[in-house]
């Protein structure tokens, strides 16, 4: 009851907001945005917060994140100025081998590894939420899992964006016997406005609320994600089983990572190292735009201009072709993070980018003479990447920030529900290189090969903005690979377009994911403005570039990502927040 009427006090104004700011949390759904405000409303801080939204989108989001994933973490620590951050991406147990999915020499097909048991990875999710909330959270786990033990428990509506997910699963939802029984009961998918109960999931949750994270790690429930992580598509036999065991589940760990930082037009970013592509790419790309002027009409720029978008194309084609090589888990293989964003390097690849036309096909560039340690150039190799995953953004009353975002890697993740417990396994080891890549002679590192307990290359990247040491922003996305330029995009808009937060989100999005690539670019939803014109299409047609369809036509329709924000006004000490329309985004706004 305190709950709903606190709610309701929550719609306020945001000048009123400035005067009293109590917390905001901006989440892809309700009742995850709901969870989160409960925890400051009681007095809880940002991690709290965030540890209640993640727990919550276990149940409503199922498909795109859940305790069978992982995530990255970063938390602002306003006390101390510092940023940290909570790596819990899952990792490939100590079976794992670099030609595990590819064992004959010729790559598995990826409709049939990534729903077996062989693409999951040891998952991070809880003991990265569990680690965050005993260093920085005030509460204890058991109550930051009670609004979503209430959710499973008492169940909720489904949404549009989950009924979609079912509908559209290709038949994921469908292959084993308990992910069918909860998500198309009696054979029948569960549609939008449908109820959704999961009594399995809720115990399991109330398992860990009482016996804590070991209950996951260890004992019967350990055995359990073991045994389910066996099954196999049955087209590929033996070689499909998880690798998992009991052993790799008792010995997971969260890695405490500071983030990579970089400058930007005078703004500073904080963003995710490795074993994430997402902030070490997004960097270079925006490194690689610097010299143009992105937000200058005048000079025949500006937002949608096709001298802005092709600058932005063949940028990311060049980040995407480096990131094909050279980055993974640098706990494994050391990734070459100095000489990728060193301004000599950059200036050289952004030479490569001409105004007149689309570039040939980009080769990785040579970072290692940036590097302490030089090491020869390597060929490169790129793969498609799944759209999936959620991120969620929360600032407390006390100017403690979190900006997250997990996945179980593909939507509906492997689509192995461990049976009795209510929860999907991730297929995140599909994030790996399918076939080993590593080849001395050529240079290659083989930075993203499949190896025993090496996190698997991610695109997550949850970031900051900062001006003058304070954050401002605090952002990120899903969308596999589409995520560093969901990022990159809101970050244009920020600084060089001039937009507020919420127009930042929702203005179209451009997208580029390989270096021989082509263009994904968004539109026909009202709220996308400024749309991209035809005029701009047209001329980029002209200059090259593939993927907008026909000459004439429209082509920009897709979605991609969904960006969920806050920011904070360091003068004023104000807070908001901007959700994406993308998915239910929510912004919750609470006062003291
Ligand atoms: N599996 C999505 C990512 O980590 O980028």
């Amino acid at each position: 009851m305190f709950f709903r009427a606190f709610l309701a006090l929550c719609l306020l104004s945001s000048s009123v907001l400035a005067a009293a700011p109590g917390g905001v949390v901006a989440v892809s759904h309700p009742a995850a945005a709901a969870a989160g405000a409960r925890m400051l409303a009681a007095g809880g801080n940002a991690v709290d917060a965030a540890a209640a939204v993640q727990f919550a989108l276990n149940v409503v989001e199922p498909q795109s994140s859940g305790i069978g994933g992982g995530g990255f973490m970063m938390i602002y620590l306003a006390k101390t100025g510092e940023t940290v951050i909570v790596d819990s991406r899952e990792r490939a147990p100590a079976a794992a081998r670099a030609d595990q999915f590819a064992p004959d020499g010729l790559p598995m097909p990826f409709a049939l590894a990534s729903t077996s048991g062989l693409a999951v990875g040891v998952p991070g999710t809880l003991r990265g939420v569990d680690t965050a909330l005993k260093r920085w959270g005030t509460q204890p786990l058991a109550a930051t899992l009670a609004p979503a033990i209430e959710l499973a428990g008492r169940g909720f509506r489904v949404n549009r964006f989950l009924a979609e997910d079912i509908a559209n699963d290709d038949g994921r939802t469908a292959l084993q016997p308990e992910t069918a029984a909860v998500f198309r009961p009696g054979g029948v998918p569960l549609a939008e406005g449908g109820w959704l109960v999961q009594p399995d999931l809720a115990k399991t949750l109330k398992l860990i609320a009482a016996k804590g994270p070991n209950a996951f790690y260890r004992g019967p429930l350990a055995r359990a994600i073991v045994k389910a992580q066996q099954r196999a598509r049955s087209e590929l036999g033996e070689a499909g089983r998880g690798r998992m065991t009991t052993a790799d589940l008792a010995r997971y760990e969260v890695a405490i990572r500071t983030p990579l930082m970089g400058r930007y037009r005078g703004w500073t970013l904080a963003t995710m190292p490795p074993p994430s592509s997402g902030g070490l790419t997004m960097l270079e790309t925006l490194g690689l735009l610097e010299r143009f002027p992105l937000g200058d009409a005048a000079q025949g720029y500006g937002f949608g201009s096709a001298k802005t978008l092709h600058a932005m194309i063949e940028a990311m084609r060049l980040a995407f072709a480096d990131r094909a090589v050279w980055i993974g888990d640098d706990d494994a293989a050391p990734v070459p993070r100095t000489g990728l964003l060193h301004p000599d390097y950059v200036a050289a690849r952004s030479a490569l980018i001409q105004s007149d036309g689309r570039m040939d096909t980009p080769q990785a560039g040579d970072p290692t003479p940036w590097e302490p340690a030089a090491r020869p150039a390597p060929a490169t190799r790129a793969r498609a990447e799944s759209p999936h995953t959620t991120h969620f953004a929360v600032v407390d009353r006390w100017g403690n920030v979190v900006t997250y975002t997990s996945t179980i890697e593909y939507t509906w993740g492997s689509g192995i529900m461990v049976p009795g417990y209510g929860f999907l396994l991730n297929n995140e080891l599909t994030d790996f290189n399918f076939a080993p890549t590593a080849d001395a002679a050529a240079g290659n590192p083989g930075a993203n090969d499949v190896a025993p307990g090496k996190r698997p290359r991610s695109s997550m990247a949850p970031t900051m903005l900062f001006r003058d040491g304070k954050p401002v922003y605090a952002y990120g996305s899903p969308g596999g690979a589409t995520i560093i330029n969901s990022v990159l995009n809101v970050t244009l808009n920020l600084v060089d377009h001039g937009m507020t937060l919420q127009q930042a989100i929702d203005a179209p999005r451009l997208s580029v994911t390989h270096a021989a690539g082509r263009v994904s670019c968004e539109g026909g939803q009202a709220f996308m403005q400024p749309g991209f014109g035809l005029a701009a299409q047209e001329a980029l047609r002209r200059l090259g570039h593939a993927g907008l369809g026909e000459a004439g036509t429209d082509g920009c329709g897709q979605t991609i990502g969904s960006v969920q924000a806050v920011s904070l006004d360091p003068a004023t000490g104000g807070q908001d927040g901007a959700a994406d329309r993308r998915r239910e985004g929510t912004v919750v706004r609470l006062r003291r």
